[in-house]
């Protein structure tokens, strides 16, 4: 399957030399050498390309080499590996031993990336990397300007003298100010248009998917406003817990983590009007416009409308405080204050330890004006909704009523579904990082985020987070791993006389399955 970029068109990457900073890390040996690799056997990276890693561990190329192909032995999406296709990439890549902040190491990377330049006909086009730890970003951008490693390039001529653009991963800063200041920091060095900011969930075949199941189809968007929608739900549920990633996530925890960006993308989304037409500014510009919308909230509003949660074994994990405050699950009521969605409550949660790894969106329509036909069950009709499964039942259900055969004109819920993989087959869909990856080597920046839509995101986040860390702050919840999170995320919802969804399928059964076994008992 090709891929395409945002704007309709199948992306044409030309010669590319690929810097990554943070090579000998985590991301870059379960994700981006494995999607590269994957890209490179299925002949959609440009025939010309070249791959240095820059990191200070002791590497030579061969070392190198090694330590990626177990990555991609591991993680690569293809069945299996090809020991020639291997061999063939690896000799593409190659190791440059450095201090991040070290003039030294940019000086080598110079020499070495004229080697592979005039080596691989790369032709001076260079995408930078950064997957380094994030407070490394600021020194490493710096060091990229001083060493004059941010301007060999000509953006309107690319063929000519090449382009240079940076991938910047997140988290991008922490809260509002040191985003602020690391954007004004990359943009003394580069401009916005070389700036592509990574959120991996903007990669996803099923998230570029709302976009067109709202905006290629006439049948949904007119009902996609507050006369028809009760409320929007945004499940990010992982069965997983912190892991090996302890320091990071004591100082981050789920609001930083994965509310400012992945769910606030979704949000995005699933909320933005349709743009005048598909390019990078104009989707950008409708995604800002909703988090403009989005008041930040009162403590009050905080208090009430927000649950903080922590498993319960959290804190046996080593690395972690023994009185640690940090949040691993969180459930918020955020509002979209426009014409479309004025008093639609959005309610957003997600959590580590779960009892399942699923992402899914929610669309809750409200019940019909009057009623006519009695319900089989003990309660309903119910009213319609529709689930977009974005992983792992790549897909969406609409639920809606029907007549239960017999005498009488009782209503029974049924569901209509799509899947992709029933669709198109189990291994259509490519890695979020294949497709990013593409997109940036081919110039195609409306899969990631801009510099305003950073900041407004963290803008809304940080009041909570400073709220939580306040007197007014809601009570750190303790819930027991394989559960949906603590009982509070339920009731937030029953305060407003609502329950959350699961209709994707979990790795257990159809969430249809499991309501109607619930209301059997
Ligand atoms: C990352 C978070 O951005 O997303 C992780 O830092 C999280 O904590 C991961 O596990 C989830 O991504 P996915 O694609 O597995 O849903």
């Amino acid at each position: 399957m090709q891929d395409t970029t945002a704007n309709g068109s199948v992306p044409n990457p030309g010669p590319t030399s690929i810097i990554i900073f943070g090579a000998s890390g985590d991301l870059t040996q379960r994700k981006l050498i494995p999607a590269l690799y994957t890209l490179a056997v299925e002949g959609r990276l440009p025939e010309q390309y070249a791959i240095i890693g820059v990191a200070r561990s002791e590497f030579d190329d061969k070392g190198f080499r090694e330590h990626l192909k177990r990555g991609v032995e591991e993680n690569a999406r293809l069945e299996k590996m090809d020991a020639a296709a291997w061999t063939r990439f690896a000799e593409h890549v190659c190791y440059c031993q450095g201090d991040y902040d070290g003039p030294e190491t940019y000086t080598t990377l110079i020499g070495r990336l004229m080697d592979v330049d005039s080596r691989h006909c790369t032709e001076s086009n260079h995408l930078f990397y950064l997957a380094t730890p994030p407070q490394l970003y600021p020194v490493i951008v710096q060091q990229l300007g001083a060493a004059g490693l941010n301007h060999m390039h000509c953006e309107d001529d690319p063929s000519a003298e090449g382009y240079t653009r940076i991938i910047i991963e997140k988290p991008f800063g922490r809260d509002l100010s040191s985003a602020r200041d690391l954007n004004g920091r990359v943009h003394e060095v580069f401009d916005e248009t070389q700036v592509y900011r990574i959120d991996h969930y903007l990669g996803k075949e099923t998230v570029q998917n709302i976009l067109v199941f709202r905006f290629a189809n006439a049948i949904f968007e007119p009902v996609w406003n507050r006369n028809y929608v009760d409320h929007v739900q945004i499940t990010v549920a992982e069965s997983v817990g912190v892991g090996q990633r302890v320091g990071f996530y004591e100082q981050a925890g789920v609001l930083r983590d994965v509310f400012q960006n992945h769910l606030l993308q979704l949000l995005t989304l699933t909320a933005m009007e349709p743009p005048a037409a598909f390019n990078a500014k104009f989707l950008r510009d409708e995604k800002v416009k909703v988090l403009q919308a989005m008041r930040p909230l009162t403590p009050e509003e905080i208090g009430d409308g927000s649950v903080r949660g922590q498993y319960r074994t959290y804190r046996d994990e080593r690395g972690v405080r023994q009185n640690s405050q940090t949040a691993t699950f969180a459930a918020l009521r955020l509002f979209v204050e426009n014409w479309r969605w004025q008093g639609v409550p959005f309610y957003l949660r997600s959590g580590k330890l779960l009892m399942d790894k699923i992402t899914e969106i929610t669309v809750q329509f409200k019940d019909v004006p009057h009623r006519l036909f009695p319900p089989a069950g003990k309660d309903g009709p119910h009213a319609n909704f529709l689930s977009l499964c974005i992983q792992p039942d790549e897909g969406m259900h609409l639920r809606f009523e029907t007549k239960t055969p017999g005498a009488g004109m009782r209503t029974r819920s049924v569901e209509m579904d799509f899947n992709f993989g029933e669709e198109f087959g189990e291994r259509a869909l490519p890695e979020a990082y294949e497709r990013l990856l593409l997109d940036a080597m081919a110039g195609d920046a409306s899969l990631f985020a801009r510099a305003d839509e950073i900041e407004l995101s963290w803008q809304i986040i940080d009041p909570i987070i400073s709220t939580w860390r306040s007197r007014a702050a809601p009570p750190l919840e303790f819930y027991e791993k394989g559960t949906w999170g603590p009982p509070e995320a339920g009731h937030l919802l029953a305060r407003d006389g609502r329950h959350w969804r699961m209709s994707c399928r979990t790795g257990r059964r159809s969430g249809l399955e499991q309501e109607q076994q619930e209301q059997a008992e």
